[in-house]
């Protein structure tokens, strides 16, 4: 565990953060970058319907906006506040046809209105969300051909793999190791002061490891054909599968049955 704590600390240097990059790009990996996002969009928007879910803050729906210029054929952006008045001077400047969903995208009303996309978008959110598997399911449910995902992650935990680390709760002193204010990243909120309830979404939930958001990826529905992996973050093209786990609640009349079955085989004893 303490060489794992040295390895994080490590990768929170700018120098070592810098060399393990052009390390892994030496090595021939796919490393990845923020800055990278237009060029995939522009690479698989082109043709198809396309939603950024998480559109706006910082970004004003730029995404979705891009998606249309490269050729997309309907595209939605999506987010829980908004839109702010840069996207609407973007729209109107543009006379783009963008169209904003103001909504959760864990809640039925919002994947009803989003509907079916070819394209899904989805950067900044994952780790913001309490339930990523729900997130993930969400997106599985609106997407029908490529999911685009980057989000921030946790360095691998060597001999634990599918490892995560929950934020809210930590201490100040365990909360440090993942602080990434020497990287730029000036306010974690959840991280540099603690949880902050009346933040929601704004807080960092989770510390995903890459081995475990692809886990929780390929139950959710989604096969990881690319990878761009980065110290403390990945972006991820997915394709769909057949979510290979889906819950429905049975109607009362099943409920019933399944019930009397597990009973008449004894099969149900307390764990
Ligand atoms: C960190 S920002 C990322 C913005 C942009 N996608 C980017 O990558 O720079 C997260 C965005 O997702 C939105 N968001 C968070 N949870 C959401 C949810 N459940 N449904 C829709 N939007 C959500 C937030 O309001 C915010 O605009």
């Amino acid at each position: 565990m303490i060489s794992y704590v040295w390895k994080v600390r490590l990768l929170k240097r700018p120098r070592f953060n810098l060399f393990w990059r052009y390390w892994n790009v030496w090595r021939g990996k796919k490393v990845g970058n923020y800055s990278e996002i237009p060029t995939l969009i522009r690479q698989y928007a082109k043709g198809h319907t396309f939603a950024d879910i998480g559109c706006m803050w910082g970004v004003n729906g730029e995404y979705a906006f891009l998606a249309e210029e490269a050729g997309a054929t309907a595209v939605k952006g999506v987010d829980v506040f908004g839109p702010t008045p840069e996207f609407e001077a973007k729209k109107r400047e543009r006379n783009s046809s963008v169209e904003f969903v103001l909504g959760d995208i864990g809640t039925q009303a919002t994947l009803t209105e989003v509907g079916s996309i070819e394209v899904v978008f989805c950067a900044g959110v994952l780790y913001h969300h309490p339930s990523p598997f729900d997130l993930l399911v969400a997106l599985r449910k609106v997407c029908s051909k490529t999911l685009i995902l980057r989000t921030s992650t946790i360095p691998e935990v060597k001999g634990l793999p599918n490892a995560a680390v929950y934020f809210p709760m930590l201490s100040a002193e365990q909360r440090k190791l993942w602080n990434l204010s020497s990287l730029g990243l000036l306010n974690q909120v959840g991280i540099t002061n603690g949880f902050e309830p009346e933040e929601g979404y704004g807080n960092w939930f989770w510390g995903l490891t890459p081995s475990c958001l692809e886990s929780l990826l390929i139950t959710a529905g989604f096969k990881v054909e690319q990878r761009f992996t980065e110290p403390f973050a990945q972006t991820v093209i997915c394709s769909v599968i057949a979510p290979p786990f889906v819950h429905e609640l049975p109607n009362e009349l099943d409920a019933k049955r399944s019930a009397e079955a597990i009973s008449s085989l004894g099969i149900a004893k307390p764990a």
